[in-house]
């Protein structure tokens, strides 16, 4: 059975039996690298997900980030711009964490194989349960596993802004790798295209507190020489929200 449709069968079961467990014992550890993961505690915020009645993606949306529908919106955007229209049949997410996107991936294609590299080991297992992906080992920056031009999509969504620069920028080197020809790769950064007066004002004023790697800037510039430089153009580019201001997302594709 393909990832989407375990995914649907799946979910409301899934969720149930995760919440319905005292302790949550799939629960085996958490690699919480630079403290990102206090961004989605993962018992909380089913909890709290599960008390308003809303799906976690949702809830995470509406409640947590206060930008109802944004998820949804972007993965519109991704398959106007045609990022689904070819079928992807591997897709491989950097930090899915919720799988607030994931699970709208599976709405917009139905891929045989989906991989996530995730830091996070509750978000991990909840999501191997719940969608049938498969949970490749996360070293924090590498996706050794996965073979070179092995993957139609390969995307990354709210992780990049999370993660210092050497961070990022070595899974750049690994996205390029791993995308097929012809394939898409799809992430946000914090671009000078999110930076203006007034957004610097927003995270300087308003920026939410405790974290040391977030918000993370990244040039555009920058990411666009370098995937030109590793055989991918630069299709689109658009904005989204993120935290009291917003990210860019990058849609590039890979030379044939
Ligand atoms: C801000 S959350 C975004 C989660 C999800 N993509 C979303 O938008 O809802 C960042 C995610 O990246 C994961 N993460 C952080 N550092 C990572 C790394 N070095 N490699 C893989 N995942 C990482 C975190 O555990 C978390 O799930």
């Amino acid at each position: 059975m393909r990832p989407r449709d375990r995914g649907i069968s799946a979910v409301k079961t899934g969720v149930k039996r995760l919440l319905g467990r005292t302790g949550f014992d799939i629960v085996r550890s958490t690699n919480n690298r630079q403290g990102v993961d206090d961004f989605l505690p993962f018992e909380a915020t089913m909890r709290a997900a599960r008390a308003a009645g809303l799906s976690v993606g949702d809830h995470i949306d509406q409640v947590m980030n206060g930008t109802p529908g944004a998820t949804r919106s972007t993965v519109d955007r991704l398959g106007e711009l045609g990022v689904f229209a070819a079928g992807p049949r591997t897709v491989l997410e950097i930090g899915p964490g919720s799988g607030r996107y994931l699970e709208r991936t599976l709405k917009e294609c139905s891929p045989e194989r989906y991989e996530i590299y995730e830091t996070a080991a509750p978000w991990a297992a909840y999501l191997v349960e719940t969608f049938g992906v498969v949970a490749r080992p996360a070293d924090g920056a590498g996706l050794a596993p996965t073979p070179d031009a092995s993957v139609d999509l390969v995307q990354a969504h709210k992780v990049f802004n999370t993660v210092t620069f050497l961070v990022a920028a070595r899974y750049f080197f690994e996205m390029a790798r791993v995308v097929r020809p012809g394939g898409r790769i799809v992430f946000d950064v914090m671009t000078e295209n999110c930076l203006d007066p007034a957004a610097m004002r927003a995270w300087a004023t308003r920026g939410g507190p405790g974290h040391d790697s977030y918000p993370a800037a990244m040039p555009r510039r920058a990411c666009v020489d370098l995937f030109a430089s590793l055989g991918c153009t630069l299709e689109a580019g658009f904005l989204a929200p993120l935290g009291v201001a917003s990210t860019e997302v990058l849609v590039f594709r890979k030379e044939t």
